[in-house]
């Protein structure tokens, strides 16, 4: 079965223009230009909804961080709170935008493998919920600033569980050859613990582990929770550790293309719930408070993008295999993922019912190099031509927060809808705001 990669509320009116949140996209792309970022507000409540069930409603409820690196802007961080979410951060900026977004401190995570001393001030200052240590360095800075401030840090530890997660090899952060976490398996995870135990400035609450993203098997979801109650055990009997917080992070997957066929998030979280609960019984040991740490499939399906169309381009190929190049006013500025990952995405015409046969097209952007590619294999209508609006699904988590000024190109605006109305969640960078960071420009 093809999985629906568009946002709920999107349909296409008499005129055959593509409407999402009940505005057309010729209306926006005018009113707000191209490349442009549109959130369904309508479709990011429904999922936010979807999360709420599936984790409230267990025996043994689940608490939500919104991962803030997907998308972080204060609209959206807002509706995380109100939904009863807290908040992943993993900078000083996130971390500002969150508290400057009215997110209180307790509901806030702090993560990063090289912390600054300044983000570590200020999580401690605003009352941030829980740091994620992630190395030794970490324990002796984050303690002699906590000696400094005179306060104590509620922890929590990083384990690597050498977990292969099945995804690209740049997302997958549980195997033991990359730079999160201290290994259960090679001792220094354990031997994180004893130092914090004896460390009167840290609180150990629990555990945290990520294993990737992207991931559409839950195979490496249930080896890492059997893996982490298993360190609980040996934790709990040589030195009576009570874990009473395990993160088990996020990295629940997609559908960027409709073939693309994600986990059941309300299955999938119940099952991780349960294996959780039932690996702790068996081992004797007490059901810890889960938490999970979603970014992706929060916002990631919730948003599409606009591009106009400014060349096509066919181009034979060898062994009379033609491919038809479509250039849009983008590219690996906004969407750095195909370049980064390989990853694959489709787009359809947004601003006109398409009359030509499918065709083999790529989509390429305008920077200056030919890995500059926005969809590597595209099937378009041979009709496509300049001036036509591009609506490329599924482009929420990463694309905004990833986005770059290569060639000074200016970031997109972010606008939400919701019936009929419009909202600027991200106004477009200006080149303006770009130049004057040159102090050695003329006035
Ligand atoms: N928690 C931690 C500690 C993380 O590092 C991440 C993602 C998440 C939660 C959220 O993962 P999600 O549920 O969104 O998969 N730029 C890549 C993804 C890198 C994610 C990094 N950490 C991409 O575009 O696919």
């Amino acid at each position: 079965m093809l999985t629906p990669i568009y946002p709920l509320t999107t349909n296409r009116n008499r005129d055959g223009v593509l409407e999402i949140g009940g505005v057309d996209v010729k209306n926006l792309a005018q009113q707000y230009g191209t490349p442009l970022f549109v959130l369904d507000i309508a479709h990011l409540d429904s999922v936010i909804n979807d999360f709420v069930e599936a984790t409230t409603t267990l025996e043994n409820p689940v608490k939500v961080f919104y991962a803030s690196k997907a998308f972080s802007q204060s609209t959206v961080l807002r509706k995380m709170v109100d939904a009863g979410f807290g908040v992943d951060v993993a900078s000083e900026g996130e971390l500002r935008l969150a508290l400057l977004s009215g997110v209180p401190g307790e509901e806030i995570i702090l993560h990063g493998n090289n912390k600054s001393l300044v983000e570590l001030e200020l999580a401690l200052e605003s009352g941030v919920s829980r740091i994620v240590i992630d190395s030794f360095d970490e324990i002796e800075k984050l303690s002699a600033l906590c000696s400094r401030m005179n306060v104590t840090a509620d922890v929590l530890l990083r384990l690597t569980l050498g977990i292969e997660a099945h995804t690209h090899e740049y997302i997958a952060t549980s195997h033991e050859d990359q730079k999160f976490g201290l290994t259960v398996y090679g001792g220094a995870a354990e031997q994180a613990v004893v130092k914090i135990l004896d460390n009167e400035h840290l609180n150990l609450l629990g555990f945290h582990y990520h294993i990737g993203s992207q991931i559409f098997e839950s195979t490496g979801f249930d080896q890492a929770a059997v893996r982490a109650v298993e360190f609980m055990q040996v934790l709990h009997a040589k030195y009576g550790l009570r874990t009473e917080e395990l993160n088990i992070g996020g990295g629940f997957g997609i559908a960027y293309v409709a073939t693309d066929d994600p986990l059941d998030i309300r299955l999938m979280v119940k099952a991780l719930s349960e294996k959780i609960l039932k690996e702790t019984k068996t081992r004797g040991l007490a059901m810890p408070k889960v938490s999970i740490e979603p970014g992706r499939a929060l916002i990631g399906g919730a948003m599409v993008t606009l591009y106009e169309v400014g060349v096509v381009k066919p181009i034979d190929i060898d062994g009379g295999f033609s491919r038809l190049y479509v250039s849009v006013d983008g590219g690996m500025s906004d969407n750095i993922r195909t370049a980064l990952y390989n990853a694959d995405y489709s787009a359809m015409i947004g601003s006109r019912e398409a009359l030509g046969n499918s065709v083999v097209s790529r989509v390429v952007g305008k920077h200056c190099e030919s890995g500059d590619i926005v969809i590597s294999e595209a099937t378009l209508p041979s009709d496509i031509a300049p001036g036509d609006l591009l609506v490329v699904p599924a482009t929420g988590a990463y694309h905004y927060s990833m986005s770059s000024n290569y060639n000074l190109m200016t970031k997109p605006a972010v606008i939400g809808v919701l019936d009929g109305e419009i909202s600027v969640l991200w106004k477009r960078q200006t080149l303006e705001d770009l130049l004057k960071l040159d102090p050695n420009l003329e006035k």
